[in-house]
């Protein structure tokens, strides 16, 4: 499938999806997103690829939805509008998906980066939610994931008054995993995500199902699932290989099942 907004590659075992419209930084419009989702979904599925990774440029990881497409929308159409059918699909992809953000990463492109399951960044990555000064506000994770990631005082802060946050302040209020310098954070991102990627395909999808299940449930439903799942693995050959490895000092070769 040939694409218009994104680039699609692959380096060994992960799958790389580069945002690619710099005239724009990297504004998402309805074509874009669904090229995203076409191209994670296609990732997703692939038995040769183990962890997904979604990037922009180093002056833009992505400005927000496309004011310009959005600007004169009905509700209506907002309601069926290809950019916002999109997101769903995200959350039921089985595999990690990394964000390595540098420069711009605002509105839709913000709520983007806390859709994947880790955030890498760079130094100089800007994070912020400016919606409110367009008359909206988030509609696609900011006002949820965001506070869920940050606590009430600073999502509110980033919502109500724009605040932007440093790469530095969003690893310190946990929004981010590692920050390194722009010269270096999608290296790094592609190192964590070819770790990931080398790791036992079927525990990984089970530990993401896991972790996003505490926040969709209470502790104790979420312990419940966690004791079921982890009782589970005992069923796949990758967890009898990667026990036998230890206890005879050698490498675990995954199957994948
Ligand atoms: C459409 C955008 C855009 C956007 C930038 N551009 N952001 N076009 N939608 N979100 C366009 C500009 O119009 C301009 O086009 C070109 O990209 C370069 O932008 P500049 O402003 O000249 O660049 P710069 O001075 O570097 O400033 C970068 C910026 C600024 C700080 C990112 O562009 C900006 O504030 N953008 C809007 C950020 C925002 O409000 N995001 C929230 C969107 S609402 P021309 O043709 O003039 O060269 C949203 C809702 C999400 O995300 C809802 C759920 C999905």
């Amino acid at each position: 499938m040939s694409y218009e907004n994104i680039l699609v590659s692959t380096e060994g075992r992960v799958g790389i999806v580069q945002l690619n419209r710099p005239a724009a930084r990297n504004a998402l419009n309805g074509a874009l997103m669904a090229e995203l989702v076409a191209a994670l979904a296609a990732f997703d599925s692939d038995a040769a690829i183990g962890c997904m990774l979604i990037t922009g440029s180093d002056k833009a990881f992505a400005a927000g939805a496309d004011i310009k497409q959005m600007a004169t929308a009905t509700v209506v159409e907002m309601m069926d509008s290809e950019m916002l059918g999109a997101w769903d699909a995200l959350t039921r992809l089985h595999k990690p998906l990394l964000a390595a953000v540098s420069g711009w990463c605002l509105g839709g492109g913000c709520e983007l980066a806390m859709a994947c399951d880790m955030i890498i960044a760079s130094e100089s990555a800007i994070f912020g939610q400016p919606e409110i000064n367009l008359g909206v506000i988030p509609g696609a994770g900011g006002t949820q994931r965001l506070t869920r990631a940050v606590g009430k005082a600073i999502a509110m802060d980033m919502i109500l008054s724009d605040r932007r946050l440093s790469a530095g302040e969003a690893m310190r209020f946990g929004l981010i995993s590692r920050v390194a310098p722009v010269e270096t954070y999608l290296a790094l991102a592609l190192e964590v995500a070819a770790v990931i990627a080398a790791k036992p395909p079927v525990a990984v999808r089970t530990a993401k199902e896991a972790v996003n299940a505490a926040y969709e449930s209470t502790l104790a439903e979420g312990m419940r699932l966690e004791r079921r799942l982890f009782t589970l693995l005992f069923a796949t050959d990758d967890q009898k290989e990667g026990m036998a490895a230890f206890a005879e000092k050698r490498a675990a070769t995954w199957q994948g099942r």
